[in-house]
């Protein structure tokens, strides 16, 4: 096959791919990673390039007029026949996420706090031993001189695995016969031998989410926190949502591996660049527990996706079996302990499983809503006696994607918006307070309940004839323009469409609906719940008020909402440090049951009547006129 030079401009990075290699794979393989919400399908319109110099084939595409005249083409439908020059628009680039590791989450999360009445009883130990050296006459293998050590310390059976046995002879001479011994809790397996004193162990727990992981560095023998990275999830390349990561994963030959090595990368350069930070060896991280939700879990673990996608949406386990680093590829102690949390069933996974715990969920005889809005939409509803979980399919609009000028909650997204009824001139608070790029889940929410109130939308969310500049048609009908190329970061207008709003309230229905499903199949009503704990980073930036005028949240009072931030992370956390919480996380997973929405008629008919500004039932929001 002919080699092909691809040059990308302005980074002017190259790489060789073989012809008939589309941009997008080329601009993945060049360390450029594109936005593809839809996976290279060629509907999303956002990974937009500009051909230089050179040949390629174009096969189409959803991309506006205005910019094929332009001459921009979808990379992932530019197909490279010779050598090239591709220009990489700033705004198709996947750019490394601000991931917000200071959350405003209210619950307390300070070392005391996350662990409340759990004890401090970390994944590992390391346990000083001072061994006799053999004799001639005293001649016991290294191993039963070691393990009888444990034993007198202890009181338990230690295991030893073969790639720890292989180094154990040096090791114990060069320590001198006195050493610190890494022992998981779990099974009572060394884990690492080291000199007395310097046995130092440290954890990870990832938050492996769809858009974004967060990793956090925790040293185990005290439970400090020592530092968090974050980024996008570089499986990002294959599409948003995880209907189109289990699409490639189980349609493409060597697509499960592609999205395995994708996560596991993001993972290990985070906790790297964490470890390198804070001078600390890999060798010294001994455990890690990873939440993350049903297909996630499945893709890192290499486990194929596919039943999770097709009815009756059957995942190949809620549990995992105890792991260890090498085996699944984490840049840390091979023999370090993984734990991966337990999913409830079909979409509610081990990220609801670690928030319910962090949250205390089955704790407190309050009733209880526990909503994360992120790519799905999962909440669980109950107290200490019962717990019901349901995914409601929300999909990642309040995320940004798949909505025009959508974008995560970071700089330069618009979180408020204010419009004047009489002259429909608009205002935006932008986060960092810079000039706009787009808008966040906050900002759409907050500017569908100002369009609403400005009379520019109706009920239904469709535009109505308002003398503005704003309002204007196109080809792909009513947007309505928020601010206008010479106000914005990036030159272009930032809009809302008729489109982004109908996808806007098909989320929002689909969480209202699934709040509404897990009441009635409990029987209760909305002013049963004490409390509604938001996960997730959609809350760090939410007005309730407005959530509540547009029907995303229940009309109940502000005081009862908690924001919760990184609950998945938090949960992760706890997990690390105290294994009862982690033998409780077990147990919650199976605790709760699982609410199949698609089952029945109940769903369907709470999403049609949320499709509504605020829905069609006004009594169920007597606060909103
Ligand atoms: Fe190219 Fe979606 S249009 S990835």
């Amino acid at each position: 096959m002919n080699q092909c030079t691809v040059t990308f401009l302005p980074a002017n990075t190259t790489v060789k791919v073989t012809a008939g290699t589309t941009v997008l794979e080329a601009a993945q393989k060049a360390g450029l990673p594109l936005k593809s919400t839809c996976g290279g399908a060629g509907t999303c319109g956002r990974c937009i390039i500009k051909v230089r110099r050179g040949e390629v084939q174009v096969k189409g595409g959803h991309l506006p007029a205005k910019l094929k005249e332009d001459g921009y083409t979808l990379a992932c439908q530019t197909i490279i026949q010779g050598d090239v020059a591709i220009e990489i628009p700033a705004e198709s680039l996947l750019s490394k996420h601000q991931v917000l590791l200071q959350d405003k989450g209210r619950l307390q999360d300070g070392l005391t706090d996350l662990l409340g009445s759990y004890p401090l009883e970390a994944a590992c130990e390391v346990v000083t031993l001072h061994l006799a050296e053999p004799t001639l006459t005293e001649n016991t293998s290294d191993t039963s001189r070691l393990l009888a050590a444990l034993r007198k310390e202890k009181g338990v059976e230690g295991q030893v695995s073969l790639a720890l046995l292989q180094d154990l002879p040096e090791s114990l001479r060069q320590a001198g016969w006195q050493v610190d011994v890494t022992l998981a809790r779990a099974d009572n397996r060394l884990l690492r031998v080291t000199p007395a004193g310097s046995g130092r162990s440290f954890g990870l727990a990832i938050d492996l989410g769809t858009t974004t992981v967060v990793v956090s560095l925790l040293d185990l023998r005290n439970g400090r926190r020592i530092g968090q990275g974050g980024s996008y999830n570089r499986q990002a390349v294959y599409g948003d949502d995880v209907i189109s990561r289990i699409i490639h994963a189980t349609s493409n030959h060597g697509g499960l591996e592609e999205l395995r090595q994708a996560a596991l990368a993001t993972i290990n350069e985070i906790s790297n660049s964490l470890l390198a930070n804070h001078g600390i060896n890999q060798a010294e991280v001994t455990a890690a527990v990873i939440a993350g939700n049903t297909t996630m879990s499945h893709l890192l673990l290499g486990v194929n996706p596919k039943y999770i996608r097709l009815q009756p949406y059957i995942p190949a386990a809620t549990e995992w079996p105890a792991l260890t680093a090498g085996e699944i590829g984490l840049a840390i102690n091979p023999l370090a302990t993984v734990q991966v949390f337990p999913s409830v069933a079909s979409y509610v996974g081990g990220d609801i499983v670690a928030g319910a715990l962090f949250t205390r969920l089955a704790r407190g005889e309050e009733l209880t809503l526990f909503i994360d809005i992120g790519t799905n939409g999962e909440m669980v509803l109950g107290n200490k006696d019962w717990l019901i979980a349901c995914a409601c399919s929300a999909g990642p609009a309040f995320e940004g994607s798949g909505i025009t000028c959508g974008m995560r909650a970071m700089e330069g997204a618009v979180e408020g918006v204010t419009i004047d009824p009489e002259t429909c001139e608009v205002e935006l608070e932008v986060i960092g307070g810079g000039r706009p790029a787009g808008l966040c889940g906050s900002g759409l929410i907050d500017c569908l309940a100002k369009l609403r109130r400005a009379g520019i939308i109706d009920r239904t969310g469709n535009f109505q004839e308002v003398a503005t500049p704003r309002l204007r048609r196109t080809d792909e009908g009513y947007e309505f323009v928020l601010a206008w190329a010479a106000e914005s970061s990036h030159g272009k207008d930032i809009v809302i469409t008729a489109a982004d709003i109908k996808n806007l309230i098909r989320s929002k229905g689909a969480v209202f609906a699934g709040i509404q499903s897990l009441l009635k199949t409990v029987s209760l009503e909305l002013e049963a719940v004490d409390r509604i704990i938001i996960a997730g980073g959609f809350g760090n930036y939410l007005h309730v008020p407005n959530a509540v005028e547009i029907g995303l949240l229940p009309d109940l009072p502000a005081e009862k909402y908690v924001f919760a931030g990184n609950t998945s992370l938090k949960g992760a956390e706890l997990a690390l440090l105290s294994r009862p919480a982690w033998e409780e996380a077990l147990e919650l997973g199976r605790k709760m049951t699982y609410l199949e929405l698609s089952a029945g008629n109940l769903f369907m008919e709470e999403f049609v009547s949320a499709l509504f500004l605020p829905h069609t039932r006004l009594e169920l929001f007597p606060s909103v006129t």
